[in-house]
């Protein structure tokens, strides 16, 4: 495992990382990959149930394939490595605690693909073909599609983005 960031490391990856859509030519190594799952393995989940499964996707023509089920496609080409992540319903208990669980191991995703100088983005809008992913992937019906990652290298590294200030979201201060 790496060596643990302090707390300061971390506040700054969640604030500096960005969604990042468009990458440059790159080839992610298997070890890098497994650093992400593991990252990614590593967030909470209920009943530490570890419902999060996941593909590697590097192949050419199964990128085309997945990326013909959303408008992302060019994300999808674009990207080393496509990495669908699925919600096991098999180790399901819960299964809205199960989906949270899912989008922490995704984040976490995200924040260690930032950490190790990537660039990643979560794709959901492929969900509303989720079961052509799983038909194409010859993967079994017990998992459900949860998001496609796409991770590379930046074309860029100037990507903006905002949130509202936290006030405005306190509903209740007492
Ligand atoms: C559930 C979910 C679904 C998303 N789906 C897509 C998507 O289909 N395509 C895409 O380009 N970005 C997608 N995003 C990324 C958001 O657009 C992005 O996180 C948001 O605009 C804030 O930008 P930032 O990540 O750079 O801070 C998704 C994010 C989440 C959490």
């Amino acid at each position: 495992m790496s060596p643990a960031a302090d707390g300061s490391d971390i506040i700054k990856a969640i604030y500096q990382r960005r969604s990042v859509r468009h990458f440059a030519e790159f080839s992610l190594g298997r070890e890098t990959v497994l650093e992400l799952l593991r990252a990614a393995s590593w967030a909470p989940s209920g009943l530490n149930h570890q419902p999060w499964r996941f593909a590697v996707i590097r192949d050419p023509g199964l990128k085309d394939k997945i990326a013909g089920l959303t408008r992302y496609a060019a994300t999808i080409r674009g990207a080393s490595v496509v990495i669908p992540v699925f919600l096991d319903r098999e180790v399901s208990y819960d299964y809205v605690k199960d989906c949270q669980a899912v989008g922490a191991c995704i984040q976490n995703l995200l924040l260690a693909a930032h950490a190790l100088g990537l660039g990643a983005v979560w794709i959901g809008e492929i969900l509303k073909n989720k079961d052509r992913v799983i038909e194409i992937l010859e993967l079994p019906a017990r998992l459900e599609l949860m998001a496609v990652v796409a991770v590379g290298e930046p074309a860029h590294r100037n990507q903006q983005s905002h949130r509202r200030p936290v006030e405005e979201l306190i509903l209740l201060e007492r």
